[in-house]
């Protein structure tokens, strides 16, 4: 099994997490422009190749194109700025970070503050079809082996594989037991697009954090493992990539201990779906726990 790491942390800690998880066995690392981390990340993997403990071809490095950078002529110089951070040759994959844009100065009819700029979100036509064909050709180039996207709903998936020549490979969005996203999981399943879930401990704004969940804690109970292990298996169980963030040494070790738990698909939250219903967030904090004996969630 590959482990996945992601890294929207603060610069200053990064490194050492990256090599804390190398260490562990985690190969796919997920990076992004915006994140403005992968200085260090590169150094962790400068130092992990310049030990001899690590060869590039047993990792599986994921960058992404940050959304001031849609406009066709700067999408190059962004991937090569996220490459050269990264201290290599070439990515593994290389997703949009969102479908949407920002405005490049020239698309500003008044003028407008830098930061306005870079926080208006547009559909101008810099964006998704014109991006993407740049970024095929950085495929073409062999400068990546795949490319993806982020945050794409089933409408926006649809436009773009009606124009692409090279189908996104992958989608990475926010998935976990208060967000399942059904339609989207089978739509991107049934079009042969891998799905990477962010955020699977769940939105730290939720009235009960997933982490804290009574209905998780009594199945990572039943199991004798954390909740965080749960919520990460969930995601296993579906056929899902997902991509759990730490910086604590501790935290990253036990989030690739996974194995142990029930295999079958739908073994560990019987349904899925039911748990959806039994997990969300409106529910959370008068949830039954009777509820869930007919439903057999083990
Ligand atoms: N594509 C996108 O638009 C997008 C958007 C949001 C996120 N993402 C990606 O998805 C990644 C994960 O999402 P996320 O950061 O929102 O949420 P997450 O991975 O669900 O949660 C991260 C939080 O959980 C804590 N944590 C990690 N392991 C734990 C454990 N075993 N026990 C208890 N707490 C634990 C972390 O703390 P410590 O770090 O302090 O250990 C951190 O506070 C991000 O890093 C980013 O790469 C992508």
């Amino acid at each position: 099994m590959r482990l996945l790491l992601s890294l929207q942390s603060p610069p200053g800690a990064v490194q050492e997490a990256v090599e804390v998880a190398l260490d562990a066995g985690y190969q796919h690392v997920d990076c992004a422009y915006f994140y403005q981390n992968e200085a260090e990340i590169g150094a962790a993997f400068q130092k992990k190749f310049g030990e001899g403990r690590l060869k590039r071809d047993e990792l599986y490095v994921v960058s992404k194109l940050w959304n001031s950078f849609h406009a066709p002529q700067d999408v190059k110089p962004a991937f090569l700025k996220s490459l050269m951070m990264l201290n290599l040759d070439y990515l593994d994959l290389y997703l949009m970070h969102s479908p949407m844009g920002f405005p490049g100065p020239q698309e500003v009819s008044s003028p407008t503050p830098c930061s306005k700029q870079d926080q208006s979100p547009t559909k101008s036509s810099s964006t998704s079809l014109f991006s993407w064909q740049t970024m095929e050709k950085l495929v073409d180039e062999g400068l990546v082996k795949s490319v993806g996207v982020s945050n794409f709903n089933v409408s926006q998936l649809e436009r773009l594989l009606s124009v692409c020549r090279i189908k996104p490979a992958a989608n990475q969005v926010e998935l976990h037991p208060y967000l399942t996203q059904p339609q989207l999981v089978e739509y991107c399943k049934s079009k042969g697009i891998v799905l990477i879930a962010y955020s699977p401990f769940g939105c730290p704004n939720s009235p009960v954090p997933l982490l804290e969940n009574p209905t998780v804690n009594e199945i990572a109970q039943k199991h004798g493992k954390t909740s965080a292990q749960v919520l990460i298996r969930f995601h296993i169980q579906r056929g899902i990539a997902t991509i759990p963030k730490s910086i604590t040494p501790a935290r990253i070790v036990e989030n690739a201990e996974v194995t142990g738990m029930a295999s079958k698909p739908g073994a560990l939250f019987r349904s899925w779906r039911m748990a959806e219903v039994l997990l969300s967030p409106e529910q959370g904090e008068t949830i039954n726990l009777e509820r869930l004996k007919p439903f057999n969630v083990h």
